[in-house]
Order: C-alpha cells, then structure tokens, then sequence
C-alpha cells in the first residue's frame, strides 16, 4: 500500500525554476565594507558570495518573483493562465497592502488566479508546500505556483556594527509548479510545521520602538532592520534540524536512506553538516548551496532544487525532504514523492 494511501489526489512537482539579482557581493567586497574577512565569513559559515537586489532600479522582491514564475513556468511548459493558485512565500512584501503576490499575477499574465504573501520567515517555502498540497486535496485547484522570494540585504547594515548579519544574507527568488495527477502515489507523505513564539526576538525586524525588546532598548535601538541572536539561532537549528527530520522520517514511516535529496534552508554550513552526520548521509543527498547564494529566506529551499534540476538530478519516483527552519521561530518539514 502507499504511505500517502489516504490522498484524494495525487500532486506532481512540474516545475522548478530561479531568478537572482544581476549584482554579485562577495566576501572581499564586504571586507572593504566592514571589519570582517573572507576567511573568517567561510570558516563560520561557509558563505563566499551572495546576491543584492539593486531595490532603487527597480530590483524588487516583486521583480525577482516574477523572474522566478516565469522561468518556473517554461519549466512546467505551462502558460500563465493555466495557474488557480500563486501563493508567493516571503519576508519582504513590497507594501503590507496590497499582497505583492496579486501584482505578481497580473505582471506574469495569470488572469484572476488566487494569490496571497505566506509569511513565514525562512520556513516559507516549506510551510507553503505543506498549504498548497492541503488545498489541492480539498478545493478544485489543479495548478499552484509556490514561489519563495527575498531581498533581505535590505534589511541589514553593511557596516562593522551589523556585521553578523550582513555576511549572511543574499537575496533571490525561486519556487515551483504543482499539477493535480491521476497517480495517488505522487504527492506528501509526512511533514511537520512547529513554532516557538517565546524566542520570537531571536530573529526580528522591529517597526518602532515599542518593538524593541528590553535588551535592545537599551542597546540596540536601531529599526527596520534585522536583530538576531546569532550563537542562539545557531544552537537551535543545529538540535531543532536533526529533530524534526528524524520525527518526519518516523511519521512517514520512511528511513534516511530511501530519501534521494535533502533539499534543507541554507543558513550555515555547519548547521547542515552536523545534520549529515547525524543521519549519515552521503554528501550527494543533502546539496549545499549557501557558498554561492547566503541565506535567501524564503527561496533558500527551492534555489537548492533548482540546482539539482539544473545538474539533471531531480527525477520521477524520488523522495525528496524540504526542511525549513528560522524567525518566528519557526521549523518545519514537506516528504514528497516526486
Ligand atoms: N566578521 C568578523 N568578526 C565577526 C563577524 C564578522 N562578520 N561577526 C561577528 N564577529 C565577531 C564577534 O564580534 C565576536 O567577537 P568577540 O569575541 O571579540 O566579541 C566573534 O566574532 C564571535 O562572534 P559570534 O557571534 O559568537 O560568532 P559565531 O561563531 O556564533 O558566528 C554567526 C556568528 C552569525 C555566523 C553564527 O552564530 C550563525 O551562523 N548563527 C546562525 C544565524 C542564522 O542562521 N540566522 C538565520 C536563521 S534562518
């Protein structure tokens, strides 16, 4: 019997695709930014370069999201008016309203189909997935686009004092199309979507000063821009990842071992290392990418699945893992059988 026996329908993944900023910010350029240096960003992170959104011309999170559904689309060789749903994953909405993901659609000619920003910081992607597929079951949508998409070097400081941060992140867009499919054994067999709202100033963009938390009103008062806790994100997602991939596998019913591809948010190379180990994998079945991209929030998981479509490794009958952890905080998981 199928482990997703109890699927209404089947979902296949149709489309995969990406769009990245024009503008490369390696680590020497950062050094003549700040106090810092490559070596020492590679050693801690494994970051050597990211992308920046040139956001005065017009290098938007709308833009960068359009560039990713149209490629996604050509993927799928599907047109835009195929689309029911776009659900667009993201941290940095262009404005609180109108949902940036209704512009999208009307930019990529989608007529009247169903959109909405999903926030959940850089759980998006994943939290999104395990939305989409729960729709397709139960509502008459038969193709989804999920896109993930940030441009969070907006919200950090190129300088000494926001050094922490501003090595990490890169901006860029990517996502997928999901089809309605005949073959129940396609679609999500397990997943998983937890938060932790008591360590919400673990990651925060504070608005105004009632933002603030106590510490940072007496230290940090600067706003708009990211706080993190970086040693305590850190401890968290190295525990948190392990975990919450050996609940999934568990629920699923599945061992390590018959998943063909992590596919895991990039934050810190350590942290995906310690995973590997963990559950011993080979290196080929958890793809690291954040040497060339950072961390891009929201499009971290489907950049990763756009590179292995590129290197002509994403094939039917895998079992592919979306893992997602970060602000919120938040984790989570999406098993699906391809
Ligand atoms: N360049 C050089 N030195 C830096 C630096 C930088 N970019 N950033 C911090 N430092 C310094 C600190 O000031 C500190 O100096 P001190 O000992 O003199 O005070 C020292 O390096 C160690 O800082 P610390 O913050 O303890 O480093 P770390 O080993 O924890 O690495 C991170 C910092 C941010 C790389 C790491 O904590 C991390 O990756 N955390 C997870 C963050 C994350 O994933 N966020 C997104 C979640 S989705």
């Amino acid at each position: 019997m199928p482990i997703n026996a109890n699927a209404l329908s089947g979902v296949e993944i149709v489309g995969i695709g990406a769009h990245t900023p024009d503008k490369v910010l390696t680590n020497k350029d950062l050094e003549s930014m700040m106090d810092t240096s490559d070596e020492w960003i590679q050693q801690r992170t494994g970051i050597k370069q990211r992308y920046r959104a040139d956001h005065e011309n017009g290098e938007t999170v709308l833009y960068l999201a359009k560039g990713a559904l149209e490629k996604t689309l050509a993927d799928a060789k599907m047109a835009p008016t195929d689309l029911d749903l776009v659900i667009l994953a993201t941290m940095s909405q262009e404005m609180t309203c109108p949902p940036t993901a209704c512009r999208l659609v009307n930019m990529v000619g989608a007529g009247n189909a169903g959109a909405w920003d999903f926030s959940a910081a850089c759980c998006g992607f994943v939290f999104a997935m395990n939305n989409a597929y729960g729709l397709m079951q139960t509502g008459n949508y038969n193709n989804v686009a999920v896109i993930g998409a940030d441009t969070l070097t907006q919200s950090v400081e190129f300088n000494t004092h926001g050094r922490g941060a501003a090595i990490l992140f890169g901006d860029a867009a990517a996502g997928v199309i999901l089809r309605k499919t005949d073959d129940t054994s396609k679609g999500i067999l397990g997943q998983a979507m937890h938060s932790d709202g008591a360590r919400w100033d673990d990651l925060y963009i504070p608005k105004t000063v009632h933002d603030l938390n106590e510490a940072d009103r007496e230290g940090n008062t600067q706003l708009n821009v990211l706080h993190m806790n970086g040693a305590g994100v850190f401890r968290f997602a190295v525990g948190t990842f392990s975990k919450v991939i050996g609940d999934t596998l568990d629920a699923a019913g599945v061992s390590a071992d018959e998943v063909d591809h992590y596919v895991c948010h990039q934050s810190n190379r350590r942290i995906l290392d310690a995973a590997k180990e963990r559950f011993g994998l080979a290196d080929e079945k958890l793809h690291v990418n954040i040497d060339r991209f950072g961390n891009t929030v929201a499009a971290s998981v489907p950049l990763v699945l756009n590179d292995l479509r590129e290197a002509g490794r994403v094939h039917a009958g895998q079992r592919v893992m979306f893992v997602g952890f970060g602000g919120g905080l938040t984790w989570g998981t999406s098993l699906w059988q391809i």
